[in-house]
């Protein structure tokens, strides 16, 4: 359910939301959250149909859509889509840099190029996305919101590379604050803890283990992409215009305690599916 009663319907008429990796999940969540608030959407990613489906959707919301192959390893890429969907719906009023690869592997059998991987979609291509996004947001006075993970600030098993790239991402996000509060632009990051039905949670949360994982976090369960789209939906509006700089955890408290029973669960699931 879209939770869309806190706002102002209107909160965003006539401005221009940019989500990289806006095809699904998280960043899917986030932009349906923006278009109910009557923002204009452009979403990018590297699957066509995946993009396809998330138009769809967000046309059925009311939103003006424009969708775009573009992989944000590859900022001719990315910088082509953002002149796109200028030209189709006016200038970014706010970046959603969201694309993110995630697999867990055991840092001692991780490939160099499995780690740049990684950091390539989540850091390279969080950057890559903002400076791209640069002058549209100056001339807007717009605001920007990386989607970072909990791996940023407490070490997990089996994600050397993802946590390299988060911390990397809320570093970049402290500086880019900064340096571009000088232009009128906020900058600020979300942590999402885990997040039902999405591909994250496919990848490090197996479906027989979810009642032991939502015992381990405060709030007792597992968020929803709604919730992410609300934080995200408040960081860029009039609510929020001296906020900058700030990272924001909305994970129910589970990095609280740390990563240890998440490894311990995760390690007894591998463990198993070995045997
Ligand atoms: N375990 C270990 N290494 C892995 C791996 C896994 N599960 N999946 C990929 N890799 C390694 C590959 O072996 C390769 O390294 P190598 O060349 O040394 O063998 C490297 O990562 C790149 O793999 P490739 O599949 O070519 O990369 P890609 O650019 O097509 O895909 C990934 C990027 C690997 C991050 C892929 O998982 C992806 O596309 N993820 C996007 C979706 C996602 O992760 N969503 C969750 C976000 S929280």
């Amino acid at each position: 359910m879209l939770i869309q009663n806190f706002f102002p319907k209107d909160l965003y008429a006539g401005k221009t939301v940019f989500v990289t990796g806006g095809g699904s999940g998280i960043n899917l969540g986030v932009a349906k959250n923006f278009a109910v608030l009557g923002a204009n959407i452009a979403i990018c990613g590297r699957t066509r149909e995946k993009l396809e489906v998330a138009s769809g959707e967000l046309v059925a919301l009311g939103a003006k859509v424009c969708a775009e192959t573009a992989d944000v390893r590859d900022y001719a890429a990315v910088e082509a889509a953002m002149a796109k969907s200028r030209a189709e719906l006016g200038p970014i009023s706010v970046l959603v840099a969201g694309a993110a690869g995630n697999f867990p592997c055991a840092a001692e059998q991780l490939t160099p190029n499995g780690f740049k991987s990684v950091v390539d979609i989540d850091l390279l291509g969080t950057f890559n996305a903002s400076r791209a996004a640069f002058e549209q947001l100056r001339e807007t006075k717009g605001s920007i919101i990386f989607i970072s993970a909990g791996q940023a600030f407490i070490p997990y098993a089996w994600q050397a590379h993802v946590g390299a790239a988060k911390a990397g991402v809320d570093n970049l996000m402290r500086n880019l604050a900064m340096e571009w509060g000088r232009f009128g632009i906020r900058v600020n990051s979300i942590a999402p803890g885990p997040i039902g039905g999405t591909e994250g949670m496919r990848r490090l949360g197996p479906e027989e283990l979810h009642e032991q994982f939502k015992r381990a976090i405060p709030l007792g369960r597992f968020g929803t992409v709604d919730e992410i789209g609300q934080v995200a939906a408040f960081l860029a509006s009039p609510l929020a215009t001296f906020i900058t700089g700030s990272l924001i955890v909305a994970d129910g408290g589970q990095n609280l305690p740390g990563s240890g029973v998440w490894i311990s669960l995760l390690a007894s699931a591998m463990a198993k599916a070995k045997s």
